[in-house]
């Protein structure tokens, strides 16, 4: 299924981004000499080959009752800089697939923990149930999915690495090797992808690892084979492919952040009260609806997520 960008992103908004990526391309001349034969892939998107499917996968009083996107839709439509080396939505279902190795994959645990150690996946994934749990998903950039996620609370894995008492943050590092990943030379990123939480935003039931959608294993556009989700946030917080977790004292400051820091904040809550400085966060494009929906504050998870924000200015804390 092919998706019009003008379908999904406002075309002003579109452009801005546009604009963003142009600057920071600029400013990576050299980095950008180096871009391989996947340099000018133009076709649309490729929605993900179906796998098998996970069995005894339980269902979550957390699922929303929304309709999911379509599998084509969730699988074809994305953002994973690494691969895109800009926003183009669909170059990572054109190059992860064949680029992305992910396996064997290793979590490496450090800092503030008992159990700082590398951990295989199946390790990480040892005596987890898995559970689907049908999120909204609200990209800062103005788009929307809802996404059937498989996965199992990332506080279940937390508790397995028995973090210090000095452990006041997590901060989550994605896989990152430009051999695979031709395209990110293009973005003056400080790679690898970052992305961080509070501790207690951690251990919310809602903030999940995830290792499937629909039922399957996560495509590698996704985020293969393992990633975050954190529902009530701006979709970029939902690190992709973790290979690395630390427990630290002072608070991460993610990619998004490090590049623009007033438009990107380290919480990055969904708020439709506080705009982007360049385009409204009031209302999203649903993926699939033609008419625009409004925003809801935390993504609609207020009753669960408010009183992790108890008295705390969001305006500022954006
Ligand atoms: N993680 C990594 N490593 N690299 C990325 O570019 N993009 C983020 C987030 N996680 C990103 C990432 C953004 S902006 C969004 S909206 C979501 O992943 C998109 O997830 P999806 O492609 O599965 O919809």
């Amino acid at each position: 299924m092919r998706i019009s960008r003008s379908e999904i992103t406002e075309q002003k908004l579109y452009l801005n981004r546009r604009e963003f990526f142009r600057a920071a391309t600029a400013t990576a001349v050299t980095a950008a000499a180096a871009m391989g034969p996947t340099q000018g892939i133009l076709a649309a998107g490729r929605p993900a080959a179906h796998g098998q499917k996970f069995v005894g996968v339980r269902t979550s009083r957390f699922s929303t009752g929304q309709t999911p996107t379509p599998w084509d839709a969730i699988t074809s439509y994305n953002n994973f800089y690494e691969f895109a080396g800009s926003d183009d939505k669909d170059l990572p279902s054109q190059l992860a697939p064949a680029n992305l190795v992910t396996r064997p994959w290793t979590i490496t645990v450090e800092g503030e923990c008992a159990g700082a150690r590398e951990y295989p996946l199946e390790q990480v994934l040892d005596g987890q149930t898995l559970e689907e749990r049908v999120y909204r998903h609200r990209c800062v950039e103005g788009w929307s999915m809802v996404i059937p996620w498989v996965g199992f609370p990332l506080a279940d894995f937390i508790k397995t690495c028995r973090p210090t008492g000095k452990a006041r943050y997590v901060a989550f590092d994605s896989h990152y090797d430009p051999r695979q990943m031709p395209m990110s030379l293009r973005l003056p990123f400080d790679w690898p992808y970052t992305e961080g939480l509070r501790m207690d935003e951690a251990m919310h039931p809602l903030a999940i690892l995830a290792v499937g959608l629909y039922r399957e294993p996560l495509p590698h556009q996704d985020g293969a084979p393992i990633r975050l989700v954190v529902p009530w946030k701006y979709g970029f917080k939902s690190i992709k492919s973790i290979v690395r977790i630390s427990f630290v004292e002072s608070q991460p400051v993610g990619t998004y952040q490090k590049v623009d820091p007033d438009s990107y904040g380290f919480y990055s809550n969904v708020n439709p009260a506080v705009d982007h400085p360049r385009w409204s966060q009031a209302t999203e494009r649903r993926i699939g609806e033609f008419f625009k929906r409004k925003t809801l504050k935390f993504n609609g998870y207020g009753s669960e997520v408010g009183t992790l924000y108890a008295g705390m200015d969001l305006k500022s804390n954006f």
